[in-house]
């Protein structure tokens, strides 16, 4: 519908980017990019009304995204160089501007494109060899100054060779590591390195990602205290038995990234973590959200070694009010012995409430003068504690 659309306006349209790749690989992708030879918001627009989607344009950019009901988006840019209109120029010149687009881009395997415009409809453009290297498994820069163009590519190369089991060239190697010994990535903006720590982090083989990021020395630019060992290791690996039977066990899907982010930055300090909020440039709910997280996911790791009676209770009263992410990390932290807590916690705990309620209270004659809480809570105690078990004994501690 895009290249028809493209075509009644006379503008040449391709699919680029990761879903090619992905196309290529017999991978899913869910984004969509476009790149247009010409006014790619009007055409965005168009296939909106088409659709009946949303769109919202960037001006400035000349892009605009069109956003369908159930969040499927498809993403519009203008191509970033002059389109050739000569009529009679040759195909290659023709092909200039969106060459010229895709040899901006970071990586061979990510700089393919399909035209969905014109007689060569579904034509693989690849200039520079992605095809090539999605077979031979390697991540590949275009030039030499790629990671100086955009450093945050040096943390995507690791992204796409852990995701993909793919090495980095032997070139591009040096480039990396070129660009780390000039401290590139320090000038990298705070949301751009939170953004890819989190990507890194969302992936399946994000430890292989972070061994990659030690072995190349990148992981000072997140924390000059960050390190790797096989501490942490074991932590991350107890993680993924926790995750698998949580997956199993319950229909809701957690943010993984996040128990990983907790496990990685464990040893930081308040002041630390600050530190890092600040280089990440988290302001605002984003950072009350995720230091909250971080400092309740710090506290249950003190207060469960800290405990000498582990009881249900106690534990509940730890974990309740925790994010899911927060408590299975710190479980992971505790170590494997505590792994029966936690799924004691998750499956039973965390949904014992006590029977009787105010109306009960009240009929029992308790004037309501801001005990209630206080005696509901107690029963909760006694009852996951198996102090008690029936109604008619949750009223008779009410009673008491
Ligand atoms: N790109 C780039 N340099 C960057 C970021 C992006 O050249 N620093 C280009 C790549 O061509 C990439 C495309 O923009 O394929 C889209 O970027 P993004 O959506 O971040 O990545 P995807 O390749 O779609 O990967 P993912 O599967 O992780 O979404």
């Amino acid at each position: 519908d895009i290249g028809r659309l493209a075509e009644s306006m006379g503008l040449n349209a391709y699919l680029v980017g990761g879903v090619v790749r992905d196309i290529l690989m017999q991978n899913t992708n869910m984004d969509i990019d476009i790149v247009v030879e010409g006014d790619a918001p009007a055409l965005a627009k168009r296939f909106a009304a088409m659709k009946k989607a949303k769109v919202s344009e960037h001006f400035k950019f000349k892009t605009a995204v069109v956003i369908f009901r159930d969040g499927f988006r498809v993403d519009f840019a203008t191509s970033r160089t002059e389109y050739y209109t000569n009529p009679a120029s040759a195909p290659e010149v023709e092909n200039a501007s969106i060459r010229n687009d895709l040899y901006r881009r970071d990586f061979s395997i990510n700089a393919m494109a399909v035209k969905l415009t014109g007689d060569d409809f579904g034509l693989l453009l690849d200039f520079f060899g992605g095809q090539k290297d999605i077979i031979d498994k390697k991540i590949r820069v275009l030039h030499s100054l790629s990671f100086v163009d955009d450093p945050s590519r040096c943390l995507r190369g690791v992204r796409f060779a852990v995701r993909y089991g793919f090495a980095v060239g032997p070139h591009t190697e040096k480039l990396l590591k070129h660009a780390v010994s000039l401290k590139l990535l320090e000038r990298v903006v705070g949301q751009r390195m939170y953004l890819e720590l989190k990507y890194i982090l969302s992936e399946d083989s994000y430890v292989d990602a972070l061994l990659m990021m030690k072995k190349y020395d990148m992981l000072k630019f997140f924390h000059e205290k960050l390190a790797i060992d096989d501490f942490k290791l074991d932590r991350f690996a107890v993680l993924k038995k926790i995750n698998g039977w949580y997956s199993f066990q319950f229909e809701d899907k957690l943010e993984l990234w996040i128990s990983r982010f907790c496990i990685l930055f464990a040893d930081l300090n308040r002041q630390e973590m600050k530190r890092l909020a600040s280089r990440f440039e988290i302001t605002g709910r984003l950072y009350d959200e995720l230091a909250d997280t971080f400092y309740k996911f710090k506290h249950a790791v003190w207060q469960v070694r800290r405990l000498k009676d582990v009881k249900a209770s106690a534990i509940t009263g730890i974990f309740e009010g925790m994010k899911t992410e927060a408590v299975t990390a710190a479980v992971a932290v505790l170590g494997q012995e505590y792994e029966w807590l936690l799924k004691e916690y998750l499956t039973v705990y965390r949904f014992v409430t006590p029977s009787v309620d105010g109306n009960d209270l009240k009929s029992m004659g308790i004037p309501p003068s801001g005990i209630y809480g206080e005696i509901l809570k107690e029963i909760k105690r006694a009852k996951l504690d198996h102090e008690i078990s029936s109604k008619e004994e949750e009223l008779d501690l009410a009673e008491r």
